[in-house]
């Protein structure tokens, strides 16, 4: 009876919390359900949810965007929860996970647990990797250097964008060796060999590109948070690709003349091109079926990251971990398979290492960390995350991520 008081109370609070959101006066639109991951998160944690003061006091990722929700000007935070259209492949990115629930075994020793995972001849402590994520010193001045210092601190691969507003080179040194580097190709195959070479003398051993945004998209809720933000944008951001590129530094010193960020020409003649001007592995990020991913092994590509980015390109209404299992399927053990979208829970990481996914990429949570706390945000969400993941394989009486096969899950229909 207190716990059921306590649970109405929480909610209120919460219903206020959203109350002051300039989302409420929008739920009409697919806007609306930007926030069901914060509302998610205060509904299954239940009585004594609150907005954390620091890292110590969080008990989850979701901790951490109701503090960036709070800390970021409306019109950043809009463009780090978007979806696009109504904002479904966003939402399917989380509900596809319930469908699948976990076998765990028991009497098995669980003492020593090894989360280690290979990829490229190189071994990893973990799967748990930073996915690309553009633009980061929209949510802390520190930007991409906390996010390394934290991801290279603990041993998680990091993925750099293209769009990036720190340089590779200061990336890589922040996170004191290699990481990967994801190319958005351009419109001008001049620009596209610039960027590759220049990952190139970083020292990036891997070359991920990104194939599910070419074009447009409609980002509806960053829209309507924009146009709640009362500051002038155009003091920061100026228009056009142009103003895009000046506050990039990947693309500092090129001739950008004309050059633009779409690319709707993007076909698997780039992939080819691109084989055949550089030796570093080749992974494509956006695949989502078999037949992409028998292609992809026939053009020679090195990797698959199954994503739909975060659901901020198309709105399949598809979730990534519902993708996994046909595109794990069509690559046949030839290639390794990462995957990206909705991951929060270390039970998520367990399902998509059970479905044979060998990394597991991670979005918006480690930007909910720097957002909130910088580099110790993304350190303690790294750190929940690694946690979590360990608890659930030793629930689950596995002793390693290699061993967790599809023996350990079941998609009996709830
Ligand atoms: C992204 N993502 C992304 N992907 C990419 O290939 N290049 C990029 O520059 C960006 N930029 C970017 C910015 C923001 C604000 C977000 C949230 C996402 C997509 C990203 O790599 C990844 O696919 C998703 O974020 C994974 O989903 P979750 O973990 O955010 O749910």
């Amino acid at each position: 009876m207190v716990d059921g008081h306590r649970r109405i109370a929480d909610r209120r609070r919460f219903l206020t919390f959203l109350a002051s959101s300039p989302l409420l006066a929008l739920s009409a639109s697919g806007a609306w359900s930007a926030l069901v991951e914060s509302a998610q998160a205060a509904e299954s944690d239940g009585p004594t949810r609150a907005l954390i003061a620091s890292t110590n006091d969080a008990l989850n990722v979701f901790d951490f965007e109701l503090v960036a929700r709070q800390k970021l000007p409306p019109a950043h935070y809009g463009y780090l929860a978007t979806g696009v259209d109504d904002d479904a492949t966003l939402l399917a990115n989380r509900t596809g996970f319930s469908k699948i629930q976990i076998r765990a075994r028991r009497l098995v020793d669980v003492s020593r647990i090894d989360t280690s995972t290979e990829l490229f001849g190189t071994t990893w402590k973990t799967p748990i990797v930073l996915a690309p994520v553009g633009s980061q010193k929209a949510f802390h001045a520190d930007g991409e250097m906390a996010s390394a210092r934290a991801a290279g601190g603990r041993g998680h691969l990091q993925i750099l964008s293209t769009g990036t507003t720190t340089s590779v080179e200061n990336v890589t040194s922040a996170w004191r060796g290699p990481i990967w580097y994801q190319l958005y190709p351009t419109d001008t195959w001049r620009i596209t060999q610039a960027l590759v070479k220049r990952a190139e003398r970083a020292g990036c051993p891997v070359l991920v590109l990104t194939v599910d945004l070419p074009f447009g998209r409609n980002t509806e809720t960053e829209v309507r948070f924009r146009q709640s933000d009362t500051r002038q944008c155009a003091s920061c951001h100026q228009p056009g690709w142009a103003g895009y590129f000046r506050r990039k530094p990947m693309f500092d010193g090129l001739d950008l003349t004309g050059v633009s960020m779409a690319a709707p020409g993007l076909t698997w003649e780039v992939v080819r091109r691109l084989r055949d001007i550089t030796k570093l592995k080749l992974v494509l990020k956006g695949i989502e079926t078999r037949e992409d991913a028998e292609l992809a092994v026939r053009h020679g590509v090195d990797g698959i990251i199954v994503s739909n980015h975060g659901g901020r390109a198309q709105e399949g209404g598809r979730g990534t971990i519902e993708c996994l299992p046909e595109v794990v399927d069509g690559v046949q053990g030839k290639l390794p398979v990462l995957i990206d979208g909705g991951f929060r829970r270390g039970t998520d990481i367990f399902k998509a290492l059970a479905l044979g996914a060998r990394g597991i990429c991670i979005g918006r949570p480690y930007i909910w960390g720097l957002a909130a706390f910088g580099q110790a945000g993304v350190d303690k969400v790294l750190d929940i995350l690694t946690r979590e993941l360990v608890l659930m394989m030793r629930h689950a009486g596995t002793t390693s991520v290699g061993k967790i096969d599809r023996s350990f899950i079941t998609t009996s229909a709830r």
